[in-house]
């Protein structure tokens, strides 16, 4: 059966960076790869919209977080981590994995980061090393005002370090502009590539901390990383298919140019929200993100709407974590997802309502994101 991958990670990948991904594996202390690299590299600055170094490191999107906490603090230093969903307190976790002490600006589930709470601790608590937030929360579907946090945080002597693994390429993010400090992200949504690797970029002042960072690291050690940039490599043996395979998904991105991008996401998240409310499913977020749409479902029929969708039609959805098992689904609309792979799931996900009993007039579905597409 086809499948139609609508998860907010991993991504479909587009036959054009697949193909590139299965030549035959170059070697990474070569002219060739350094060639490749120099070239991503150049390309992972616009995409983070920054003036700095993008380092690529081996590893999912929690390495590169991981990488973001070790290289910036040691034991006993403060933070702040603004959290509102599943991977805000993954920051919490492994800071206190290495002996930091955290001060955690949490929201309910489905709430955004209210920046002047986290001026307010910046305020009370002037040891603060780093604050520590989510730019689009996967697990609940907000967006979160990074520029304004980035306005507050750069008027103290902290940094700000934002997970914008699900955010980036598909939703407005600007690192230098919105005074972000260390940036991570991953291949497998908005860069639609395969798992497996990671990036991060990091500010001058958060090259001060890494200075005086007393944390042990030594895969993760980001000073490596900068080392081998200046050749072109990376310190350890890179995923070369992936890095070869990014070369052209970035080629893409750039043909199609950020700001076209994110527009598109606008736009099919607008159908989405739109699909939902047609079919009675509460929007969950307060403030949703363009890249993933999440929506209340029947607490008994939740798991199954996932199982249904998968068995029946090979339409991959996600569903809640967490507190939010069974209670919410989540369609994404970011990376090579496009129009006709969203029309397919919101028709089959309209069924799939249907045969579980929920009460909806068919067809509603379809006709409002129609509705939505017509107008643009
Ligand atoms: C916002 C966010 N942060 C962190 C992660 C974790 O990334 P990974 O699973 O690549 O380690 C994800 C992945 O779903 C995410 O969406």
């Amino acid at each position: 059966m086809n499948r139609c991958l609508l998860t907010p990670g991993p991504t479909p990948i587009p036959p054009r960076v697949a193909l590139k991904g299965a030549l035959p594996v170059l070697h990474h202390r070569t002219s060739e790869f350094g060639a490749v690299y120099k070239n991503v590299a150049q390309s992972l600055k616009y995409v983070f919209q920054t003036k700095n170094e993008v380092y690529m490191i081996a590893a999912s999107g929690t390495g590169s977080m991981e990488a973001a906490v070790v290289n910036l603090l040691s034991p006993d230093d403060e933070i702040i981590v603004a959290s509102c969903g599943n991977f805000g307190d993954r920051w919490i976790k492994i800071a206190q994995m290495y002996g930091v002490k955290v001060i955690s600006v949490s929201v309910k589930l489905g709430k955004v980061i209210k920046p002047i709470e986290v001026e307010k601790v910046l305020k009370k608590n002037p040891k603060i090393k780093a604050v520590y937030t989510t730019f689009t929360e996967t697990s609940t579907g907000v967006v979160n005002d990074i520029k304004t946090i980035g306005e507050i945080v750069s008027k103290t002597g902290a940094v700000l370090v934002v997970d914008s693994i699900s955010g980036l390429v598909g939703q407005e993010f600007r690192m230098d502009d919105w005074k972000v400090d260390v940036v991570v992200s991953g291949s497998q949504k908005g860069f639609m590539l395969a798992p497996g690797l990671s990036f991060i970029a990091f500010s001058d002042k958060a090259w001060e901390l890494v200075k005086v960072s007393k944390i042990p690291k030594f895969y993760f050690d980001i000073k490596k990383y900068k080392k081998s940039y200046t050749t072109n490599e990376t310190p350890f043996t890179p995923p070369v298919t992936l890095i070869v395979a990014l070369e052209e998904s970035l080629k893409i991105i750039t043909e199609i140019g950020l700001e076209n991008i994110w527009s598109k996401s606008r736009l099919l998240a607008r159908a989405t929200r739109a699909v939902m409310e047609s079919l009675g499913l509460e929007l969950f977020a307060e403030i949703p993100c363009d890249v993933v749409t999440s929506a209340l479902v029947p607490i008994e029929i939740g798991g199954k709407i996932i199982k249904t969708l998968k068995e029946e039609f090979g339409v991959f959805i996600a569903g809640g974590q967490g507190d939010l098992k069974g209670k919410i689904i989540r369609f994404a609309h970011m990376g090579y997802i496009g129009k006709i792979d969203l029309l397919a799931g919101f028709a089959c996900l309209e069924m799939v309502l249907f045969k579980l009993g929920v009460n909806i007039k068919r067809g509603k579905a379809l006709a409002a994101a129609e509705e939505v597409f017509l107008k643009g």
